[in-house]
């Protein structure tokens, strides 16, 4: 786990850290990030067929914290994207709001197969888009509803597929910005960074997600 302050240099040095986000953003200068796709916890108690579980997602007590450290580090005019659950919906918008985020956009991810059947067969994921100030709108806006192939979630129980991110970094990011991702898992987002000519962080707090993240960044 990182205790030291982290230098400018590690922070722009295509990297992963491990350790709790909400110490280690509050050692990333404000403003100093271009682009961010994160993948929180839902607040959901979610455990896959194999009993893979997710630090933290039994609780919100780190949710408003960290989109406020979110808001702190992003750049002026610039935008973040977060995947969030939707039965804690108002609870996301909420710490959205608090931090200072405008929502301007949603997205919807329909998948080819059912994750869950209930009350209804849950069949898609969801993201907002926030903006931190005005950003310049993009030359070509992409659509809100993007194609969810599964992953396989080989390497992490909610793993994302980087078919669905490498649009959200192109068209968010760009080329040599530095992209971060508070809540890394298995890496997707620095993978969909890293593919696309981006700088990336990354920070994970799980020990085995943050090696199997570390391995898969170094063969990208
Ligand atoms: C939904 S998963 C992200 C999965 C990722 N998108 C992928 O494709 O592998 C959320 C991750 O956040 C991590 N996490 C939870 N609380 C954290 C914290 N305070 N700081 C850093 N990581 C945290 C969990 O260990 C988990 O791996």
């Amino acid at each position: 786990m990182t205790s030291a302050p982290l230098t400018f240099e590690t922070i722009n040095s295509n990297t992963i850290i491990h350790g709790d986000c909400l110490r280690v953003m509050p050692q990333i200068s404000a403003g100093s990030v271009d682009f961010i796709l994160t993948d929180p916890p839902y607040i959901t108690r979610y455990q896959d067929r194999s009993g893979r579980s997710i630090q933290n997602d039994d609780n919100d007590a780190w949710l408003k914290p960290a989109f406020a450290e979110m808001y702190r580090v992003l750049a002026r005019n610039s935008f973040c994207v977060s995947f969030y659950g939707w039965p804690q919906a108002d609870r996301f918008m909420n710490a959205f709001r608090a931090a200072g985020f405008r929502i301007v956009g949603h997205l919807v991810f329909p998948k080819r197969y059912t994750s869950g059947s209930r009350h209804l067969r849950y069949q898609h994921e969801c993201a907002y888009l926030l903006a931190k100030g005005y950003p310049n709108e993009p030359e070509y806006p992409i659509g809100d509803v993007i194609d969810f192939v599964y992953s396989g979630n080989r390497l992490h129980p909610t793993e994302k597929p980087l078919s669905a991110l490498l649009p959200l970094v192109e068209t968010f990011s760009t080329y040599d910005g530095l992209v971060l991702d508070p809540f890394a898992g298995s890496g997707s987002t620095l993978h969909a960074a890293k593919s696309l000519g981006r700088r990336y962080l990354g920070i994970e707090l799980d020990t085995r997600y943050h090696a199997l993240a570390a391995n898969r960044l170094c063969a990208v």
